[in-house]
């Protein structure tokens, strides 16, 4: 950057810093990166979408329910099918698993590469309407047998979240955010809209070690098990005489999550009496949020076991998911203990 000018004349895009990393890897292909520049096109036409939505006739429902029992918005079918069609357009991907979709999408094998990508295509939809902030999640793994020649199986979208390569999410809020990780830290890329390229603003987030904030749908309390109400009432009523925390819920986990990252603090969506296994899906919701965060340094738990080493049994699976800055989550899985005993 100039002193006379506030235009920066070397920025690194996103593409620019994956290439770059890529290239440090023995043996990379590039493929990676071809395959992040198709999910950011997707991401960009989203945000686009996101931001005109109230004026070109796109809020409201779509007139169906997914899989997982959501109402589907207009915005979601379009956000999906935006995925679904960049992916496929690749040449990178051999399966993929999205939200809006009940089996695993198999890609032509003319159009095939070694990866396999599970998404969240809009989250935090019911948040559309009212214009709050809404997300995309992706996790990307490799096909389990690399070398095999053999048809991608629902198999390769079975892995545990330990073994994914890269994972992110696009935060449509007061700006476009894109947060990636691909195993060496979190950094964060702004969506600068006149030059349509997402621009990195922050190398190597770290989550704080202590937050003072709590993010937690507390409308269930009735519901809740008695470890999470009394984990609630020591955030509002501490025992050691320090302040108690602040509450902020969205409700669209993208946006909490962001806010949990950026500012510290503890996101839950545990079990409760209504939904025994919580509500967020393990393969596109948990896992790739559980990624980021412990590359951010905190900690991503069901309350019994690390969320990425939780081994998926089916692809639309939910699990109870507990995040957010290391001391706040041991001191939640220390009560969570005390009411085992
Ligand atoms: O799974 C979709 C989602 O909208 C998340 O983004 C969010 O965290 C959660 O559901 C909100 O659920 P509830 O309305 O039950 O608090």
């Amino acid at each position: 950057m100039t002193d006379q000018s506030m235009f920066d004349t070397d920025v690194w895009t996103l593409t620019r810093f994956v290439m770059e990393t890529g290239r440090k890897v023995k043996g990379s292909t590039g493929e990676l990166t071809q395959l992040i520049n198709s999910m950011l096109t997707a991401i960009k036409a989203i945000s686009c979408a996101v931001r005109k939505a109230g004026l070109a006739h796109l809020q409201g429902i779509a007139g169906k329910t997914n899989v997982t029992g959501d109402e589907v918005k207009k915005l979601d079918v379009l956000s999906n099918d935006l995925v679904i069609n960049m992916l496929r357009a690749s040449y990178s991907t051999c399966a993929l698993v999205s939200e809006e979709d009940k089996d695993v999408i198999i890609i032509p094998a003319e159009k095939r590469g070694k990866y396999v990508v599970c998404f969240d295509p809009l989250d935090g939809s019911s948040n559309i309407d009212c214009l709050a902030s809404i997300g995309t999640i992706f996790a990307i793994y490799k096909k389990i047998d690399e070398a095999s020649e053999g048809e991608p199986t629902v198999k390769d979208a079975l892995q545990p979240g330990n073994q994914i390569v890269c994972a992110g999410y696009a935060l449509y809020g007061s700006a476009t955010l894109v947060a990636l990780s691909t195993g060496a830290g979190v950094n964060f890329f702004m969506l600068d809209p006149a030059v349509g390229e997402f621009i990195l603003t922050d190398r190597n987030v770290k989550i704080k070690k202590k937050g003072k904030t709590y993010s937690v749908n507390e409308g269930y309390a009735k519901y809740m098990e008695p470890a999470v109400n009394e984990y609630i009432q020591q955030k509002k009523y501490p025992q050691d005489g320090g302040a108690p925390y602040g509450a902020r819920y969205v409700g669209s986990m993208v946006s909490d999550i962001h806010r949990t990252i950026c500012y510290g603090g503890i996101f839950m969506y545990p079990a409760n009496e209504k939904s025994p296994k919580g509500k967020l899906r393990l393969l596109y919701e948990c896992n790739p949020i559980a990624f980021l965060i412990e590359q951010a340094g905190g900690m991503a738990t069901t309350g019994t076991q690390r969320v990425l080493d939780v081994q998926p049994e089916s692809i639309h699976q939910r699990v109870p998911f507990v995040v957010g800055s290391p001391d706040d989550v041991e001191e939640y899985l220390a009560i969570v203990k005390k009411h085992q005993k």
